[in-house]
């Protein structure tokens, strides 16, 4: 078992360094379990067997010790914890992330839960297209939880592509991935035109004079995934027009966007030929999620 730190300790005692790591984590703003999540990583381990080993008194590595100081020194500056750890939880996937590519967020699970309630609604095997890929998130969910579904993605970022790929052929290797321009969606996918059950996306939303407030977005999020356009609308509007022609009459539309956003959203689906367009709330109450019927 290791002395109490700042005594002339020999081994590292692991409650007290990673203890030590939340508490200067804490003084410059990062709140949570960054430095458990972090300390497990350095160690292999789950987080709750990190906390069974501080519990029980284990001692770290110095090495380890070392190599846990200097992410919490790089999380401290802000870089994401998923980029430090090299992987995002979402729904029941782990997906790989790191620089170049959008982390995927909590909220967005709630627009996996619209298109998975559209697929149902479709009475078939879907067909399902996911706008705007960026990790695979979304399409690797709907692929991994609606398996008998046909689930066609595209992305146009040539440094997102390579987590994209990367995640579909670890996770979901049969999502068809496609690199393009989704206001190009009936030419990059011109085997589904007019056949599609349920267009998703979470696309670019934030107006482009808009600075995001957390260093981690602002600074490690692409800027393609962030910014679209003055009123942050450019490829919502894309996507409902180019959605119009790709999902079959009855089929579903399901766009993520800003809290703000829902009646912008509604009006330019509605004015591309949408119905029953309805902004639905996220797991705080916020509304995050539009959909619409073709
Ligand atoms: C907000 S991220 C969402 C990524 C992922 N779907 C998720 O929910 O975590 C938006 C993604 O759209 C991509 N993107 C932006 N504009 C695009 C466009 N016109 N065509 C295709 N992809 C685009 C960005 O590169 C980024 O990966």
């Amino acid at each position: 078992m290791g002395a109490a730190p700042g005594y002339g300790a020999e081994v590292p005692d692991l409650r007290a360094t990673v203890t030590a790591a939340r508490d200067a984590l804490a003084r410059v703003g990062v709140e949570g379990p960054d430095a458990e999540v972090l300390a497990a990583h350095v160690l292999g381990t789950t987080l709750g067997d990190l906390r069974m080993r501080m519990l029980l008194g284990a001692d770290l590595e110095e090495e380890d010790a070392r190599t846990l100081g200097a992410l919490v020194a790089r999380r401290g500056e802000r870089e994401p914890l998923q980029h430090l750890t090299g992987e995002a939880h979402f729904r029941h996937a782990t997906l790989a992330v790191g620089p170049g590519v959008f982390t995927p967020r909590p909220e967005t699970e709630v627009l996996v839960d619209h298109a998975l309630a559209m697929a149902d609604a479709a009475g078939r095997a879907p067909i399902v297209v996911d706008a705007c890929a960026g990790s695979g998130a979304v399409a690797i969910a709907i692929a991994t939880e609606r398996t008998d579904a046909r689930v066609l993605a595209v992305e146009l970022s040539d440094d997102a592509i390579a987590w994209t790929r990367r995640n579909v052929a670890a996770l979901a290797p049969a999502i068809e991935l496609v690199q393009g321009d989704v206001a190009e969606l009936d030419a990059l996918l011109p085997a589904v035109v007019g056949a599609v059950d349920v267009l998703v996306s979470n696309p670019p939303y934030v107006p482009t004079a808009a600075v995001p407030r957390d260093a981690e977005v602002r600074l490690h999020d692409p800027a393609l995934a962030l910014y679209s356009g003055d009123d942050g609308l450019d490829v919502v509007r894309a996507l409902a027009s180019v959605g119009a022609r790709m999902v079959r009459d009855g089929g579903g539309i399901a766009l993520e966007h800003g809290e703000e956003q829902g009646g912008a959203v509604r009006a330019v689906l509605a004015a591309a030929g949408w119905h029953e367009a309805t902004t639905h709330p996220d797991l705080t109450g916020r509304d995050r999620v539009t959909t619409a019927r073709r």
